[in-house]
């Protein structure tokens, strides 16, 4: 009888142990300096490069095609944004910030594929050194450490703000976007994505959803999620701003990311365990975030917002 339970018992403390670590290694928000070291902590032990590669953000799936590689489709998004916001007709050389930059995806795209000359800047230190390890030498793309909510540019600095799934770390959106308008010259483009929650005034949460939506916030630094209404009320009525934003809502082309994350390291198993056995259990800590994420977007509790204006 102990013999047959035996398994049954391993594999419960297993998820016992899994789930007390989830609990007590949740990474609240307290300041961007929380942001600062969850982003350090994820770029040292390398685990998310080798799974997310150098975009750490969300593929672009066409509507009705499937079995689009997960890396393939980060850059399709990237290029889909640029087209969507418009920043495709700006001319070579124009200077583009791309702010909460990562480790330089979307910074080395523009400036490599679009010939723009971009600064991009995050509040990681770690995120900055590999950015530019990863950045050949002659390519018009620098790299800064820089809080979003006081940047040191002067205003109309930039002929176009790009911003890929930063926003939902920004504890003051009204800040963000004041930052991001202040710093972009009259007429220039705003190119940006996010991670919103529906209009929760207007849709109240459930107490299950309640519950998803504080572990989406306590487990990646998120400190509060708003609608993409309310964001893009923000813009429009910002004095830096044309007026006119567009935004809408790209669950449809981006909810496929969050099984392929998870299948990335099904697919490429040795990206993980090359790291040792710590990684392996640092990569399953993160699948209950994944699945919940997965589950919020593919419910419309989350949306994944798409904005663009002109300055
Ligand atoms: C999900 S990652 C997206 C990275 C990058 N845009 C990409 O698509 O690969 C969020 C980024 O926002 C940055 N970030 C968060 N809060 C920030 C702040 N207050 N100031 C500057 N960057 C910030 C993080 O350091 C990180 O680089």
């Amino acid at each position: 009888m102990f013999e047959l339970l035996f398994p049954f018992f391993l594999i419960v403390l297993f998820f016992l142990v899994l789930a007390i670590i989830w609990r007590n290694k949740a990474r609240k928000y307290i300041s961007s300096g929380t942001v600062a070291s969850a982003y350090d902590a994820w770029t040292k032990d390398k685990l998310l490069e080798r799974l997310w590669g150098e975009h750490i953000h969300l593929g672009f799936y066409p509507t009705g095609k499937k079995n689009i590689d997960f890396r393939k489709a980060k850059v399709q998004f990237v290029h889909e944004l640029v087209k969507w916001s418009g920043l495709d007709k700006l001319p070579q050389g124009s200077r583009i910030l791309d702010l909460g930059c990562g480790i330089g995806g979307s910074s080395r795209i523009l400036a490599e594929y679009y010939g723009f000359n971009v600064t991009g800047i995050t509040i990681s230190p770690a995120q900055v050194k590999r950015a530019r390890e990863l950045t050949p030498s002659g390519l018009n793309c620098s790299f800064q450490v820089m809080d979003a909510l006081d940047l040191k540019f002067e205003d109309g600095s930039f002929d176009a703000v790009w911003s890929v799934e930063a926003g939902a770390h920004m504890n003051d959106k009204t800040k963000f976007a004041d930052e991001m308008l202040r710093i972009l010259r009259p007429g220039g483009y705003l190119a940006l994505a996010d991670w919103n929650s529906r209009d929760l005034r207007a849709y109240p949460p459930s107490f299950f959803e309640k519950l998803v939506l504080k572990q989406l916030l306590e487990q990646w630094v998120h400190p509060n999620f708003i609608s993409i209404h309310e964001f893009g009320n923000i813009l429009g009525t910002n004095k830096n701003s044309a007026g006119r934003v567009i935004s809408e809502n790209w669950n449809i082309y981006t909810n496929p990311s969050w099984y392929d994350s998870i299948i990335e390291g099904i697919r490429r198993p040795m990206t993980i365990l090359s790291l040792g056995p710590l990684a392996l259990i640092k990569s399953i800590r993160e699948i209950p975030t994944i699945l919940l994420m997965n589950w919020a977007f593919s419910r419309g509790l989350m949306e994944f917002g798409v904005y663009k204006c002109r300055g």
